[in-house]
């Protein structure tokens, strides 16, 4: 039996979300330039599109369709849905903060950096640990338990929001912009921007839908 649309789609935006994620602790590792202005460009457009797609679009999918019905089919998952639940209603407030500690860092200087890269640093620990337990424990969960009905309405809801920043034809034009600015200045494995801060056209063969947008833009 295939997966559910719903799942394939949950699946590709938490690859994505861990590509970007991987890309802040690569960025974060380099740290700024002599200018710093393109680290800090980059490093708002990600935090930017994690407040903007993640916490707003995809956790809400999960809760109302996942989460919720699973609750009802599946009582013995309820500390782990709780837990998870948990974590996104406190989401947008960690991303939000980052955002805020970055500007702190961006105008005030570096006594405000360590701050900063702590915060990071906890906060992609815990949003891979998140999405970890959710295709570890929530996902077989729901794939044993959730009705014909209930997948039907997952997969509508997952379906009518393309993920900004997938390349799929059907996205949001407004997200373009986006896209290829992280594309374009942030490091791998999402970003295309080598140690010497070019994007790479190595890499950007091997991903024509990021070459694509970078070109349009160019
Ligand atoms: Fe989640
Ligand atoms: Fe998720």
């Amino acid at each position: 039996m295939s997966l559910p649309l719903s799942v394939r789609i949950l699946r590709e935006e938490h690859a994505s979300l861990t590509a970007v994620l991987h890309s802040l602790r690569t960025l974060m590792e380099e740290g700024p330039d002599h200018a710093g202005a393109a680290f800090f460009d980059a490093m708002r457009a990600m935090l930017f599109y994690i407040d903007e797609f993640p916490e707003r679009q995809h956790h809400p999918r999960e809760t109302q369709f996942l989460f919720e019905p699973l609750a009802q089919r599946a009582p013995e998952v309820a500390a782990t849905l709780e837990r998870l639940e948990a974590e996104h209603r406190h989401g947008e407030q960690q991303v939000r903060a980052l955002q805020q500690q970055l500007l702190a860092w961006e105008l005030l200087g570096e006594s405000r950096r360590p701050a900063f890269a702590q915060g990071l640093q906890r906060y992609v620990g815990h949003y891979l640990d998140h999405m970890r337990r959710e295709e570890t424990e929530l996902l077989p969960a729901a794939l044993a338990h959730l009705t014909p009905e209930d997948w039907a309405a997952a997969d509508a809801a997952f379906a009518a929001h393309v993920h900004p920043l997938s390349g799929h034809p059907g996205r949001d034009p407004a997200y373009d912009r986006l896209f290829t600015r992280i594309v374009l200045r942030a490091p791998g494995p999402f970003g295309l921007r080598d140690a010497a801060g070019q994007a790479s056209r190595t890499q950007a063969a091997l991903r024509p839908q990021a070459q694509a947008a970078a070109f349009k833009a160019g």
